[in-house]
């Protein structure tokens, strides 16, 4: 299957299944040839790891781009912002000798979670009836909740003339509280303490502060080569994923548009990432799951552990009626295949076509939860291949097992792959 020949001056990168595809790793993989790198969605329930010289670095909320000193970074509208995270987030990438300041941008329009927001995301998933999200407590659904309840606190408020700030907090909060305690007997840190934060968070990140609107606008007059970097994956969407286990934002194509204030036809090129097989961390259904001793050795071999929780990620086989899904909602161009390295030691591989639901074979993704609850995977299997690929950077010198494997992929997916990835490092990957 041939490459498509798009314009890679705007690109974007995002996931195609349930998040922890390896977008962080690519991202910096392209980040060498990059100028910015823009987060539109999500907040710090990401967890993007990359690993170079020996170090690993899990990055939340900032641009996976920051990891290299000659790219701007820019955290869009789309996002909803925790100030400890971002603190802590500058302040250790800082301890390891890598500035932020002159190359972080962070839009005024982009809402901030409050503590309230964190005890919020607690609450309603111990009040909750039946299955539990397993959200990553971060506070990101009730943040995006008073986003699009206009009751929202954002990053421009910070810069507010005396006085509107703590005004804005001490209504917002003492509302939450309120709530809180008189439903849930539960209350948040009160308005002085959480307006101390606000105030620690503008003096760090004050000149950070911008339109980001209009800083990428110019970037891609200016001829930029701009990645858009995705959190979690398609199938956490908020309209497209498997709702209600999904997480608050649009981590689809949609996303960029709205979280960044940029124009469909500026996107040259969707890239989208897929693990070798599938996982999952959190509740909520997952057809091709492996809950017995393949979970289990797929788990440990891939180190499928979540990198912001820890929670053992549910590990199952690659799911196409998935990725199919995942490749038309975004137009997803060309496709990395990550971990491809973790399946080495597999006798054999199975890969799930379409779902049988009661007396129907679906090709689809079915867009009701209860009906994926029903769903049986069809199954093709093939054989593995039984060797190590980790060592290996040219598509042609992969076992011919793995290349079938990789050819079947790009048929039931309906992209060609582009980049296979053989291990977590810089180094480790196949380009075609
Ligand atoms: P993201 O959220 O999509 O950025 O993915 P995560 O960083 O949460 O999880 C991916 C994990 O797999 C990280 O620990 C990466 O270092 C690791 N990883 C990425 N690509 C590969 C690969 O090709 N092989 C192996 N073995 N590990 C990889
Ligand atoms: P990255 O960017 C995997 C999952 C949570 C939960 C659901 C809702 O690293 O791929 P939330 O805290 O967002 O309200 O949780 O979404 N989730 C992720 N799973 N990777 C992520 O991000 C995730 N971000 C959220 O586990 O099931
Ligand atoms: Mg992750």
């Amino acid at each position: 299957m041939r490459v498509s020949k798009t314009d890679r001056r705007v690109q974007v990168i995002l996931g195609m299944q349930w998040g922890d595809e390896g977008k962080g790793k690519i991202v910096d993989l392209l980040g060498e040839s990059s100028d910015v790198v823009a987060r539109f969605q999500g907040g710090a329930n990401a967890g993007h790891t990359v690993r170079f010289e020996g170090r690993k670095y899990i990055l939340h909320l900032l641009p996976t781009g920051i990891l290299r000193p000659n790219i701007q970074c820019v955290i869009g509208n789309g996002v909803v912002i925790d100030p400890d995270s971002l603190m802590e987030e500058i302040r250790t990438l800082g301890d390891s000798g890598i500035e932020t300041a002159g190359r972080l941008w962070i839009s005024h329009r982009a809402h901030i979670i409050l503590p309230q927001h964190k005890i919020l995301d607690q609450i309603s998933e111990d009040i909750r009836t039946g299955q539990k999200i397993g959200t990553t407590g971060r506070g990101i659904g009730p943040a995006y909740a008073d986003k699009a309840g206009r009751l929202g606190i954002r990053m421009g408020d910070l810069l507010a003339p005396e006085g509107i700030l703590a005004e804005r907090v001490s209504q917002q909060v003492e509302n939450r509280n309120n709530q809180m305690s008189s439903l849930y007997g539960r209350s948040g840190p009160g308005s002085r303490e959480v307006l101390l934060l606000l105030e620690r968070l503008r003096e760090k990140v004050r000149d950070c502060i911008t339109d980001t609107r209009i800083f990428l606008n110019r970037a891609i007059g200016d001829q930029k080569r701009i990645l858009l970097e995705g959190a979690q994956g398609a199938m956490l969407d908020i309209d497209f994923g498997t709702y209600p286990f999904v997480t608050s934002s649009n981590t689809t194509v949609g996303g960029v548009f709205t979280g960044l204030g940029i124009a469909p036809r500026e996107i040259g090129h969707v890239l989208g990432v897929l693990k070798a097989y599938t996982t999952r961390v959190g509740n909520g259904p997952f057809p091709t799951e492996l809950t017995g001793g393949l979970g289990d050795s797929l788990r440990t071999k891939g180190a499928e552990f979540g990198s912001t929780t820890g929670r053992p990620r549910r590990c199952g086989w690659f799911d196409s009626v998935v990725a199919r899904y995942a490749r038309e909602i975004n137009g997803v161009d060309s496709v990395a295949l990550t971990k491809l390295d973790v399946l080495d030691e597999m006798k054999e591989l199975r890969i799930c076509t379409a779902y049988k639901c009661r007396e129907e074979v679906l090709e689809d993704f079915p867009g009701n939860c209860d009906l994926l609850d029903a769903a049986l995977p069809v199954y093709e299997t093939l054989p593995g291949w039984q060797k190590p690929t980790g060592d290996i950077r040219e598509f042609g010198k992969l076992p011919a097992e793995a290349r079938k494997y990789i050819e079947r992929i790009e048929r039931l997916v309906g992209a060609p792959v582009e980049i296979v990835s053989v291990g977590s490092s810089r180094e480790q990957n196949i380009f075609r």
